[in-house]
């Protein structure tokens, strides 16, 4: 797709003030709590992304109501779900359609799931394995599409081998409608926006250590009232201008009112370690999230080794740390990553290829991901094949606001799954990001 294609290249440096875009994560469950409350919700800085508006159709589909009132601003009507007409098209989106599936199969309906070519490689037997043992029925595919019939669920104790809080989410949404005990083990605590937006809506949820690892379990209540929900600034989408000032020399950025959630800072701990001028204003509340506004300024980097028990809490944040790593004095480690592998894209192989192109040393052994720093400078000077992957594009594309020689990336529409308005973004910061002539 040629006529998909963006390239990056080196100004004067960024400067500005920005608010960052709304939380994708907590925009879906945001849309699919409202959707199976009683009553109405109103919902305040929804991001419009594709993948969140195809949850928005989704919940639809299954009887709900969603209705956009002004920009980012969306109310909810609440509904008992019954069988769609139409197959559930989750476009790109993992945690749309993991959500959707746990929640759907509290209700006695048939519904079969698809996604696209990328969605339709990922594995859904971690959410599918725990649903069928709490009395849900499935076709037996473990990807998409999935035929799925929910109704009359029992609780299910359920040990999950990773910190997935799309797996946790998706057994919560179902047990809201299970008879009996509902607990999820993880290894690591994975991020918490279910968890915290199930209280929210008046349902009772137990956090806590266990013999096996951090136990999530669901209380007596478990009905949901619609309320209002704010949605935060992403973390992960503030970490592109904010890695891309700490890269480009002369840059000053401050991204306001991004989610502090400590289950999602794991690459600003990172960045900091490194030896990255990042700091920390104006720290608030914002629908019972802690957030606030991140300044970064130009820094020389050095490698650092990040630890796998960090990876649950910055997971979709190792494409930009690795083109960060790409700049810094000596080794980046990243051990824990090996879940990279079945993201948008085989992200280790894409971040791997993608730094080679651009004159980068980098390697993959079992679950770590090496970086060899540059120490400074970067060539670029490459066209980077995305794989479709919105955030390889993005971290690509602040590479190239700093290497020697432009970077170009392609299938550039995909960032809209996560960052509409990405461009515009980047360039109000002055980064010179546009197509190729
Ligand atoms: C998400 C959980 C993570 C993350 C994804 C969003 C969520 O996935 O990568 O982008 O909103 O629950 P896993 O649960 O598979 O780690």
């Amino acid at each position: 797709m040629t006529g998909d294609l963006l390239r990056a290249s080196t100004g004067e440096g960024l400067r500005g003030r920005v608010v960052a875009p709304g939380d994708k994560s907590i925009s879906h469950r945001a849309l699919i709590l409202g959707a199976l409350a009683e009553g109405e919700t109103r919902i305040e800085g929804l991001l419009e992304s594709q993948d969140v508006l195809d949850t928005a159709k989704a919940v639809r589909a299954f009887g709900a109501q969603a209705e956009r009132l002004a920009g980012g601003e969306w109310r909810i009507g609440g509904a008992a779900w019954r069988s769609p007409r139409a197959p559930i098209d989750c476009g790109n989106s993992g945690t749309g359609v993991r959500l959707l599936m746990g929640a759907a199969a509290g209700y006695p309906l048939e519904a079969s799931f698809t996604g696209d070519a990328s969605l339709r490689e990922r594995p859904m037997d971690r959410v599918l394995e725990p649903l069928v043992r709490m009395g849900a029925r499935t076709d037996g595919s473990r990807r998409l599409p999935v035929n799925l019939g929910g109704g009359a669920l029992t609780g299910i104790r359920h040990l999950s081998d990773k910190a997935s809080a799309q797996v946790k989410s998706a057994i919560l949404l179902a047990g809201l409608r299970a008879k009996g005990p509902v607990e999820v083990v993880e290894p690591a605590p994975s991020r918490d926006h279910t968890e915290n937006m199930l209280r929210a809506f008046g349902c009772d949820v137990e956090i806590g250590p266990d013999e096996a690892g951090h136990c999530v379990r669901l209380g007596r209540r478990r009905a949901l009232t619609g309320t209002r929900v704010q949605v935060p600034g992403d973390p992960s989408s503030a970490a592109f201008p904010l890695v891309a000032a700490l890269l480009a020399p002369g840059s000053e950025v401050t991204v306001e009112g991004v989610l502090l959630n400590p289950s999602r800072t794991g690459l600003f701990l990172s960045l900091t370690e490194m030896g990255a001028d990042l700091s920390v204003a104006n720290r608030r509340d914002k629908g019972g999230e802690p957030v606030g506004d991140i300044t970064a300024r130009t820094s020389a980097l050095r490698g650092v080794t990040v630890p796998a028990l960090r990876a649950a809490s910055m997971i979709d944040e190792y494409p930009i740390l690795a083109v960060a790593a790409a700049f810094a004095t000596g080794d980046t480690l990243m051990h824990g990553v090996g879940e990279l592998r079945v993201k948008e894209s085989d992200r280790l192989q894409a971040i791997i290829d993608g730094l080679a192109a651009c004159g980068v040393e980098a390697e993959a052994k079992g679950d770590t991901l090496r970086v060899r720093g540059c120490g400074g400078t970067v060539r670029g000077g490459a066209r980077i094949r995305t794989l479709g992957d919105h955030r390889i594009a993005m971290s690509f594309l602040v590479l190239g606001l700093a290497s020697r020689e432009p970077v170009t990336v392609d299938e550039a529409a995909m960032i809209g799954t996560s960052f509409p308005g990405f461009v515009p973004f980047m360039r109000s910061l002055r980064a010179a990001v546009a197509r190729p002539e």
